[in-house]
């Protein structure tokens, strides 16, 4: 190669490598009884095939580490190779954990070494838009540790003192400023080397990555996340899902 084809300085610097850990090892109670919920249909594809696509489809993510259920390490392999997906991105598959925590752990320890920026997405939030995910990336780009996409809440949010036999009434302790308030989603963006302290570092159990970087003291920083990033959780948000897709082909001309 000559030294004319080498990336410029400032080139190489946006061109830092970027990887997408999907934790999908998750089974699903909230959503019923069934398969694991990654592994469930939306429109006839299953639903981490939907969320791999959705990150694949970012220019920027060159590869995929799917952290499949404990057991299901070969179904999601054959899954991956049975499904079309971009020729430009590399996949990996990893048997995950007991907790969310493990499996994305599992997942990073899964990373080669060549990647200098991790996102974390939830197989559970399958239609996340593009646009989204590299919004994401642009962040941690310009020297994020730490992104978060989030959105604002239609909800007034109480705390309360939790009843010890659920259905009892509950005394509020407190009514947050709700302007202040941010509902986050996936894809959370990452500095490599940040993410893995935190997950070497942090043992209290979080619901989310950017949790385990804020309790190192680094900066963690909020982009507007989409209502189509949205968690498929309980059995009404896969009749959402369908309906997104449905919506989406009709605009597609398909
Ligand atoms: N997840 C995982 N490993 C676990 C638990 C969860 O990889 N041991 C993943 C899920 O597959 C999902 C994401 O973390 O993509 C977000 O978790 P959640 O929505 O809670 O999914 P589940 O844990 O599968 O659902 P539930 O809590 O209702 O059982
Ligand atoms: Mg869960």
């Amino acid at each position: 190669m000559s030294d004319d084809s080498r990336p410029s300085r400032t080139e190489s610097r946006t061109a830092l490598r970027t990887a997408a850990v999907i934790p999908a090892a998750g089974r699903g109670v909230r959503l019923g009884p069934g398969a694991p919920k990654a592994l469930r249909a939306l429109n006839g594809t299953p639903m981490l095939i939907h969320a791999v696509r959705a990150l694949a489809a970012s220019r920027a993510v060159s590869l995929v580490v799917v952290v499949a259920p404990p057991d299901g390490a070969p179904e999601v392999k054959s899954l991956l190779d049975a499904h079309a997906l971009p020729d430009r991105t590399d996949f990996l598959v990893v048997p995950g954990g007991e907790s969310r925590q493990e499996s994305v752990k599992l997942g990073l320890d899964a990373l080669p070494p060549d990647y200098d920026i991790v996102l974390v997405h939830d197989a559970a939030r399958p239609l996340v838009p593009v646009d989204t995910v590299d919004a994401v990336i642009q962040a941690v780009r310009e020297g994020a540790p730490a992104v978060v996409p989030a959105l604002p809440l239609a909800d007034t949010v109480k705390e309360v003192e939790p009843a010890a036999t659920p259905g009892d009434p509950e005394p509020v302790v407190a009514t947050p400023e709700r302007a202040r308030l941010r509902a986050v989603q996936t894809p959370q963006g990452f500095d490599r080397t940040t993410l893995v302290r935190a997950h070497e570092t942090v043992t209290d159990n979080v619901t989310d990555d950017a949790s385990m970087v804020e309790q190192l003291g680094e900066q963690v920083v909020v982009v507007p996340g989409h209502e189509e990033a949205f968690k498929v959780t309980r059995p009404l948000d896969l009749v959402l899902a369908e309906a997104v897709l449905a919506r989406r082909r009709l605009n597609d001309g398909f």
